[in-house]
């Protein structure tokens, strides 16, 4: 399924590794990445027409620095380094590269130099006569090696792109694939030019092939998907079941802990509009009970995780003989296990509730293990999922149990989703949706005095949550505008009984989490 014009990312750790691919992909050329640990036969065997080398936190003089085999630079593939890949590039190919007198971090300048070189072609200085770029590196290359030309200079780095256009050797000491370097598009865009690769990658085709390769897999056997209404498993169901339509069956499980009207709403898109196989399966007293009395945000997590895959288990039981399980497994979670970095550097969702027990024996359907997040969502508008569920901000499998703080009851979780609804219908009417990575209300275990009318209150208070991320990793508190809160505010506590009181929540993470609990 995979296309054969396409470009290879190798990892030297850089945290931008997964934005170079991107970039490559949004230019219409599949791009995959590799561990730079990997042996590179195997994967020059598979014909990819460039290699990029990603940045990365090494120093090239450090022990055990990740350096990419030599023989590389010889292979008559075009090869673009950037970072730290130009500064090993640089260091195996014979030319000087030193510790930097300090570190350059951010915004730089880089003076034009040399001659016309392709890797720049159309590229053009700004007023001041230089180009913007963005910079993050300790060494530098002082002096190109042999058969390269420089092609700039920042005030702190001589070299700041270099060419060797006979062997089609690049490297840039910026990161041209971050916004910050505005003309970074234009150089991966000559870069694939001089790849001589075909701009073949289409979620269209993409689409195409992935049902032929889910057919091919599933033959005439049957197929489970637990559906939770987020995007990734709702493309998922949408993609198997355009390849073997009932033969898919779908169960989602209603724990009961869903915002206002979302049950009904993956009910209603799922088995209503596109006739799909679903069993709704309604938990809600079986996942309430398992919570009685429970306060503690861990317990809480595991008894829902537990609970999911009991509930899972039983409803699988009475399908009969499933032997596939498709799921939504993405590309970073791929990367994850192949990256350079390993799985400890990142901190993973550490929560992941629908993961399911091995001994459940089910063959693998993972349709979007080579797509990224925005892939994901474009796929889903193809496919013609509802603007609602392709746009979804992310939720957390264990739902409103871990924003009721203290004892989740159905009279407080009532409470919470109507306080939430108002947040959700406000930020959508103000157009925040997209831009805010989550928005939504906690309700806090405590009760504050308050007047309504001429009676006093002693009543729930609701903390608004809204942050901006890129990945969940980190979060910003979103500066959402002050007629906004008012409203969210005022409408929480006329038209929610029981809620006398709204907070807002400025803190970011870290050192606070997106969720409280
Ligand atoms: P925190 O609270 O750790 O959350 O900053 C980071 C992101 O993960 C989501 N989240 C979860 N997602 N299962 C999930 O699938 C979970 O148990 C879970 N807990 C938190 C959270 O909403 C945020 O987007």
């Amino acid at each position: 399924m995979i296309a054969t014009d396409k470009i290879a990312v190798l990892d030297f750790g850089g945290q931008y590794t997964q934005l170079i691919a991107r970039r490559i992909r949004e230019m219409s050329v599949y791009s995959e990445i590799f561990s730079c640990a990997q042996p590179l036969a195997p994967i020059l065997a598979q014909g990819f027409k460039g290699i990029v080398l990603s940045g990365g936190p090494s120093s090239v003089y450090e022990d055990g620095a990740p350096l990419p085999e030599k023989r590389l630079f010889d292979a008559g593939v075009p090869v673009l380094g950037i970072c730290y890949g130009m500064q090993a590039m640089g260091y195996l190919l014979g030319g000087h590269v030193v510790p930097a007198d300090r570190r350059e971090y951010g915004k730089a300048e880089v003076r034009l130099e040399g001659p016309p070189s392709a890797l720049l072609r159309g590229v053009e200085p700004d007023a001041n006569g230089c180009l913007t770029v963005w910079m993050s590196h300790g060494d530098t290359v002082l002096r190109p090696p042999k058969g390269f030309v420089a092609l700039g200079a920042t005030a702190n780095c001589p070299v700041a792109a270099m060419a060797d256009e006979r062997r089609k050797l690049y490297a840039v000491q910026f990161h041209p694939e971050v916004v910050h370097t505005p003309q970074g598009k234009r150089i991966f865009d000559n870069f694939l030019e001089i790849c001589g690769v075909g701009r073949t990658w289409s979620m269209a085709g993409f689409i195409d092939s992935t049902v032929d390769a889910i057919r091919r897999q599933v033959g005439e056997r049957r197929v489970l998907c637990a559906l939770s209404g987020g995007v990734d498993s709702s493309v998922v169901a949408m993609l198997v079941h355009q390849a073997v339509g009932d033969q898919l069956t779908c169960v989602f499980v209603d724990n009961g802990l869903l915002r206002k009207g979302e049950a009904h709403s993956v009910v209603h898109t799922f088995r209503d509009t596109f006739k799909i196989n679903l069993r709704h399966v309604d938990a809600t007293s079986r996942f309430l009970n398992v919570l009685t009395g429970v306060t503690d945000p861990e317990i809480k997590r595991k008894r829902i995780g537990a609970e999911f895959v009991a509930v899972f288990e039983d409803e699988a039981r009475t399908l009969g003989d499933i032997p596939f399980l498709a799921q939504g497994t993405l590309y970073p979670d791929v990367i994850e296990s192949v990256s350079f970095r390993g799985p400890s550097a990142t901190i993973k969702t550490h929560h992941n509730v629908g993961g399911l027990p091995t001994r459940m024996q089910f063959t693998l359907v993972e349709p979007l293990r080579e797509l990224f997040k925005d892939e994901v969502r474009q796929l889903g508008e193809l496919l013609g999922l509802p603007p609602e569920i392709v746009w979804r901000q992310p939720f957390p499998g264990p739902g409103l149990a871990i924003r009721v703080l203290g004892e989740v009851t159905p009279d407080r979780l009532e409470i919470l989703r109507d306080a939430d609804a108002v947040v959700q219908e406000e930020v959508r009417h103000a157009g925040l949706e997209r831009e805010v990575w989550q928005a939504f209300a906690v309700l806090l275990p405590i009760r504050t005095v308050g007047v309504m009318g001429d009676f006093r209150t002693y009543a729930h208070v609701i903390a608004l949550r809204a942050v901006m991320s890129q990945d969940a990793m980190t979060a910003d508190w979103a500066r959402l505008p002050y007629d906004l809160l008012g409203r969210i505010s005022s409408r929480i506590i006329n038209e929610v009984a029981g809620v006398n009181r709204v907070v807002f929540d400025i803190s970011s993470k870290p050192p606070s989490t997106i969720e409280w609990e």
